[in-house]
């Protein structure tokens, strides 16, 4: 299983999880290699050879937050990942977790997010010194794609209703695509409640009563917004996880970045880490380890002396880790 520890945070929140797998006695071999700034430092590359070697021999990864330079010439590692591997579909489940102080307390609602092309697609032009150009790339058969990974995801879970979000009104050529193929495949699932969500008007209704939502699904840019929007509801990035998945291949991570205003300081929260590694077991059929962890971090999460500083709490991150170890070998 290939580890990227990733920047800032990163080391300090994917220890949990190797102490955590270890405390689950998962057979899991970590084959730690490393992207982003400390790799660029030795070797002037942000994603080394040895990264994408060790991804397409395991393929399935668990990736810590990487910093990406702002400026020109640094594409960011998780974009670029992305793309090298075609990792369309984006997941992101937003709930509430045991006694978490959130703005909403009854949310449910997971987020599919088109993970290859919109503004994202890194077709930018500079026009002038004073002009620059970013295409918006929005293809029939990449909606169809994660629409229909929104749709079949409703139907396996028991779920009531996908929400479509775009700005179509706006984006005539763009947007009313991806709304024009959405409809297409929502025509396929009659049992599935349909609704169309302008992208502003989500912000608005989300904030307000995110109740009203179950699925959504959307494009690169809007859902990058939204999850964390939605992260803000339940209690913060330091929550929500996030999953990559190609046609064969996944990289799990959390939706934050690297937080470099935290990094170093042994206060970050391993939660939303620890949920990517739940995914991740659950995308390698060990479900039961899924599970136990996510009762142990909902039991744990349930009494405010266990909470990290981002929550309130006091707990150092190796503190907050050690609560759920032993809760896991209760
Ligand atoms: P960020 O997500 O790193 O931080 C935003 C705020 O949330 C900060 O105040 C931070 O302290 C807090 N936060 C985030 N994760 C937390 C955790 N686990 N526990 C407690 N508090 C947490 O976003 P920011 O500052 O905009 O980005 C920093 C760097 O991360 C940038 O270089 C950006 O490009 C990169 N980034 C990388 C991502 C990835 O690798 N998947 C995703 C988002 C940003
Ligand atoms: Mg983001």
């Amino acid at each position: 299983m290939t580890l990227i520890p990733g920047d800032g945070i990163g080391k300090e929140i994917t220890v949990a999880v190797k102490r955590v797998a270890q405390a689950l006695n998962t057979a899991i071999v970590w084959d730690e290699v490393v992207a982003g700034q400390e790799a660029f430092d030795q070797t002037g590359e942000l994603i080394p050879q040895d990264v994408y070697a060790s991804l397409d021999k395991n393929r399935v990864a668990l990736k810590g937050p990487i910093t990406t330079p702002i400026g020109h010439g640094f594409r960011s590692v998780n974009v670029s990942l992305r793309k090298h591997y075609n990792l369309h579909t984006n997941i992101r489940p937003i709930r509430v977790l045991g006694q978490i102080p959130a703005l909403h307390r009854d949310v449910d609602i997971v987020l599919f997010r088109e993970n290859t092309e919109d503004l994202y697609a890194g077709v930018e032009e500079q026009i002038s010194p004073d002009e620059a150009h970013s295409i918006k790339i929005i293809t029939r058969q990449a909606t169809e794609r994660i629409v229909r990974a929104a749709y079949e995801y409703a139907v396996a879970n028991d779920r009531h209703s996908v929400a479509i979000v775009t700005k179509a009104n706006i984006m005539k050529l763009s947007d009313g695509l991806f709304l024009k193929v959405a409809r297409e495949v929502a025509e396929g699932y009659p049992q599935i409640e349909t609704r169309e969500v302008l992208v502003d008007n989500m912000a608005m209704q989300l904030v307000m009563k995110p109740q009203q939502f179950d699925v959504i699904v959307t494009e690169n840019l809007y859902g990058d917004i939204l999850s964390d929007l939605m992260a803000g509801l339940i209690g913060g990035l330091g929550l929500v996880p996030g999953a990559n998945i190609g046609d064969d291949i996944a990289i799990f991570e959390a939706v934050h970045g690297s937080a470099p205003d935290i990094a170093g300081k042994e206060i970050a929260n391993p939660t939303a880490i620890l949920l990517a590694f739940a995914d991740l077991l659950d995308y390698i059929s060990l479900q039961d380890d899924a599970k136990k962890i996510r009762e142990a971090l909902a039991l744990v999460l349930s009494d405010a002396n266990n909470f990290t500083r981002d929550l309130g709490g006091d707990l150092s991150t190796t503190a907050f880790t050690d609560r759920i170890i032993s809760q896991l070998l209760k």
